[in-house]
């Protein structure tokens, strides 16, 4: 089916007490991939391209190559800007042929925030598509951004008011996530979570989940996370894939042997992780 938005999507997730999967996507394989596992398990999917993935290709490359896959799947599938740096790479994505957008302002001042945020939202709802905002910071690092702060979570009262002056239609929390690879096991303030959904109407979504384990996922999701993000177990299981496919046929150099080897490893990792976050059979 032609791509959707994720705004219907989220608000789904929202009422029936589950999660989309929003997964990164480097290449056509991973993109294969994880709409394969979706179909699969009649999931709705989002799938998810960073800055430096978007300078490795185009944004209309990406899109055009989710489209052409989820054109012959039929579950809802979303192509979404995640961590957009600023308003014209939002809308650079956007006449590209992205469907959902994420600006992610969270590493600059409260009120120059909103107003970043506002000016994203104003020219990505005119067209339609809903926008991601965040609000406290997730820790590691994402692409070029590296976050230290003394106060890294969200706020309550001020994921509020950020939420009521913006207008976003879906919010990214802090509660102690990090992008990349944990060094110890993570530990999330789900009392922050459980406050933050008191007072904020629009769909929660988690950042930096490659790693976190699977039942304080779950958790996150009771208390009201509607997206879960993963991108660094995708590129660690694609890229192991391509290792075992290497290892095992060391004189082999058609891309395509060891390609699908990664892309066979990703689809497994995925359809795993829509299990978790209950959406499978909700398309
Ligand atoms: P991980 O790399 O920790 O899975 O984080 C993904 C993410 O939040 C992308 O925005």
């Amino acid at each position: 089916m032609p791509l959707v938005t994720s705004k219907e999507m989220l608000l789904n997730a929202q009422r029936d007490g589950y999660a989309v999967g929003a997964f990164n996507v480097e290449n056509m394989e991973m993109v294969q991939a994880v709409i394969a596992a979706a179909e699969e398990l009649r999931a709705p999917v989002m799938l998810q391209t960073t800055p430096s993935t978007l300078r490795y290709a185009a944004p209309a490359l990406f899109a055009a190559m989710v489209r052409a896959v989820a054109e012959k799947a039929t579950v809802p599938v979303a192509v979404h800007l995640d961590h957009g740096s600023s308003a014209a790479l939002a809308r650079d994505a956007l006449l590209g042929g992205y469907t959902s957008i994420m600006f992610d302002g969270s590493q600059k001042p409260f009120e120059e925030n909103v107003a970043l945020t506002c000016e994203v939202v104003e020219f990505c709802h005119a067209a339609g598509v809903p926008v991601e905002a965040e609000l406290g910071c997730v820790g590691g690092k994402e692409d070029d951004l590296e976050r230290k702060t003394d106060d890294p979570y969200t706020d309550p009262a001020q994921a509020a008011e950020f939420v009521k002056r913006t207008g976003v239609d879906s919010l990214a929390v802090a509660i102690g996530t990090a992008h990349g690879v944990y060094k110890g096991e993570p530990r999330l303030d789900i009392d922050r979570l459980c406050a933050i959904r008191k007072v904020v109407s629009v769909p929660l979504v988690l950042h930096g989940t490659s790693g976190v384990p699977e039942q304080v996922v779950s958790q996150c999701i009771d208390c009201g996370i509607c997206k879960v993000n993963y991108a660094t177990d995708l590129r660690i299981a694609y890229t192991g894939g391509v290792r075992a496919a290497l290892a095992e046929k060391p004189e082999a150099f058609d891309p395509k042997l060891y390609g699908a080897a990664g892309r066979e490893s990703v689809k497994k990792y995925v359809m795993g992780k829509m299990k978790l976050c209950r959406c499978a059979g909700k398309a």
